[in-house]
């Protein structure tokens, strides 16, 4: 049994550069996780995890009491490290600089989705916690810029997500595939269990919210119409499955192969999805699996963002699927 302390050390040799940084960084995320893992599982027994905020984030989404934990957890251990130089979340209006008094000789900034499906955190459904890290472009000791958090997804240097589900897992990817452990709460301690992970290049689930069908784009329509169609050696139907949070259908997707979907839906013109923390930390991992990820028309890892808090539309997963929606959506353009 090996754990993911001792994993990410003997990996160091992959990032030579990064090295020590790296580590330092994983260790923090792998910090907040527990301390997440134990808060989530303990979400009915007290009254300051489950429920509304009562306040709003800056994309006008009411926040739940455990978005506010989860960010908290996450920018504390993320501080705490001398390696990061700045942090931009979901729950933050605007980045945020890391040490304003001292130069940090920090070199990284850091992304994250602090908890992901929060709608499902109240009915005991699984959540989950995205993060992704770039090397700043800013010099190092001035403080961080938008610049530093705006690059392409192409650019990571490492992502991951961990899984609050039936088990905790952290899953994460430093460009060289990807790589799963499980946490055993009785140890604290996360090990390898899912080494190499890849995706089934071609799946038989689909995983969108279909109440917004509607409104989907043409080609989308179609393509869901196909995976409804009564083909049996083809193994079609497909199988619908959604949970409502990215990181769990994505996780399943992963695992069994599959697409997930979110096309532009009526209340949300590019789709809901956002492209800095919830689309390419999702798009590196499934690429490093063998997976594709596009927003319909391009590789999600070469959009050049525009904006902290930007939309996209998200099809990923199974690489032969998402090239059939593809064909789709550019037959119907
Ligand atoms: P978040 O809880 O971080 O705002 O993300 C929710 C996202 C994603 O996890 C999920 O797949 C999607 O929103 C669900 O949206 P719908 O309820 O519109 O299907
Ligand atoms: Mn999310
Ligand atoms: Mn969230």
């Amino acid at each position: 049994m090996k754990s993911l302390g001792e994993f990410v050390i003997e990996k160091q040799h992959e990032y030579p550069e990064a090295k020590g940084s790296l580590s330092g960084i994983l260790s923090a995320i792998r910090l907040a996780a527990k301390r997440l893992h134990r808060d989530i599982n303990r979400a009915g027994l007290t009254s300051d995890i489950l429920g509304e905020a009562g306040q709003e984030n800056v994309q006008g989404e009411a926040q739940k009491k455990l978005d506010v934990l989860a960010n908290n957890i996450m920018k504390r251990a993320l501080n705490a490290r001398d390696d990061i130089a700045g942090f931009a979340s979901e729950e933050e209006d605007e980045i945020i600089a890391f040490d304003t008094e001292r130069g940090r000789n920090a070199k990284y900034v850091i992304l994250t989705d602090p908890l992901d499906g929060s709608s499902n955190i109240d009915v005991n459904v699984s959540v989950g916690t995205i993060f992704s890290i770039y090397r700043r472009i800013s010099p190092i000791g001035s403080l961080v810029t938008e610049e530093d958090f705006l690059q392409p997804g192409k650019n990571q240097i490492a992502a991951g997500y961990v899984v609050y589900g039936s088990s905790t897992m952290l899953v994460y990817t430093t460009g060289n595939g990807v790589n799963g452990f499980t946490y055993d709460p009785s140890l604290g301690t996360f090990f390898l269990s899912h080494g190499n992970l890849t995706i089934p290049n071609d799946g038989k689930i689909y995983s969108v919210n279909e109440g917004g069908y509607q409104k989907f784009p043409q080609g989308v329509k179609k393509y869901i119409k196909y995976c409804q169609e009564q083909v049996p050696e083809e193994g079609r139907p497909f199988t619908s499955r959604y949970i409502g949070s990215l990181v769990a259908d994505f996780h399943r997707n992963m695992l069994k192969g599959g697409i997930y979907m979110y096309p532009q839906a009526s209340s949300y013109p590019n789709g809901k999805l956002r492209l800095n923390y919830e689309c390419n930390p999702m798009a590196f991992l499934a690429e490093q699996a063998g997976g594709l990820a596009t927003d319909g028309e391009r590789r999600i890892l070469d959009i050049v963002p525009e904006k902290l808090h930007q939309r996209s539309p998200f099809f990923c997963g199974s690489k032969k699927m998402v090239e059939k929606v593809m064909s789709y959506i550019q037959e119907e353009k």
